[in-house]
């Protein structure tokens, strides 16, 4: 049969010898979105429900509806939830920072064990550390305020609790710039020194926060060849690629002109070819959304300007990017 003319198959079975599927998804997309995910991903991430400001905004004060939820949703269907994210400098409360160093452990101890036990079984893998490394200048990790009150080994420390609080799980260490020659350096010696150390660290996650024009080909193969050099499993965790340059241009159009959705169906085709060559080490890739109608980029990084960065459009239609994606892959039979 001519492939072009054939229904086209759900992405994640079509992927489903290479690597899983995933899609962030939050409170609203859940429902505004089920049908496509259902059809298409077979791993979710929460958004923002499973981070510490939205789960625990006060101290043992616990929100697992939101979250229950998504997991409900997942476990219907038979697909998997990433959690997303355990340690993080960003959309934590103020209140988890005052204090000493016996104070912030404790805390992250609570927290650890109450969320990550919680999903025991459940949720396959979790970023447990998110962003802890510095972008630019010489010093490896970023000055966050877990690094100020609990000093390095706070990263070691999130580890090891939650193994502790699911033994199953794989645990990712995530970020950003992942692909940058001199953060991809720091990320590596991190993670190696950390499994040298015995702790337990299982895969890297590379957010791919990506446009039209970057990261390289080359940087992302090289990136890839590195962190795999760990004996680690990768995953790529936030995908996306923006149809802007950055700032530019400073406003945006209503729609986008079919020239560009033509250049990111090329990069998203290119951007999977590699990553189908590294099926061998890649378990999932994530997209940070589903559709064009919810995306973080129209805030980011000028807010109101309208981008779409994703592989449906703002009608929940197949975009040009959808058919490089599923042109890669036979259909599954
Ligand atoms: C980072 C975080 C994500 C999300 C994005 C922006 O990449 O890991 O959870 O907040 O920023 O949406």
């Amino acid at each position: 049969m001519d492939e072009a003319h054939a229904a086209p198959a759900g992405l994640w079975k079509r992927y489903a010898g290479h690597f899983r599927i995933g899609a962030a998804v939050n409170r609203r997309t859940l429902d505004s979105h089920a049908r496509l995910l259902a059809e298409h991903f077979n791993s979710i991430t929460a958004e923002n429900e499973m981070k510490w400001g939205s789960i625990e905004p006060n101290p043992d004060d616990f929100r697992f509806e939101v979250p229950d939820r998504m997991a409900a949703f997942a476990t219907a269907r038979g697909i998997g939830i990433r959690g997303h994210t355990l340690v993080w400098h960003n959309q934590t409360p103020a209140w988890v920072f005052s204090g000493g160093r016996m104070e912030l452990a404790e805390r992250m101890r609570r927290h650890i064990q109450a969320v990550v036990g919680r999903y025991r079984g459940r949720i396959y893998c979790w970023d447990v550390v998110n962003e802890a490394v510095a972008d630019a200048g010489g010093d490896r990790l970023r000055a966050s305020p877990w690094l100020e009150g609990m000093g390095e080994d706070y990263i070691a420390h999130a580890f090891q609790l939650a193994h502790g609080a699911d033994p199953d799980a794989t645990l990712f260490y995530n970020d950003y710039n992942e692909t940058d020659p001199g953060k991809r350096a720091k990320i590596h010696g991190l993670v190696g020194d950390l499994r040298r150390e015995g702790v337990p660290v299982h895969g890297i996650g590379l957010q791919g926060h990506w446009r039209l024009d970057a990261p390289s080909a080359r940087d992302i193969r090289a990136s890839l060849d590195l962190y795999a050099s760990l004996g680690v499993r990768l995953q790529v965790t936030e995908l996306d690629v923006s149809v802007h340059a950055g700032r530019e241009p400073a406003a945006g159009a209503a729609e986008p002109a079919p020239e560009l959705l033509e250049r990111q169906a090329e990069r998203y085709a290119e951007i999977f070819a590699i990553f189908r060559e590294y099926r061998a080490v890649i378990d999932a890739v994530t997209l940070w959304g589903i559709a064009d109608d919810a995306t973080w980029l129209d805030n980011f990084p000028v807010r109101g300007r309208k981008d779409w960065p994703l592989l449906f459009d703002t009608h929940h239609r197949p975009k040009p990017a959808f058919a490089a994606v599923a042109r890669g892959v036979e259909p599954a039979r």
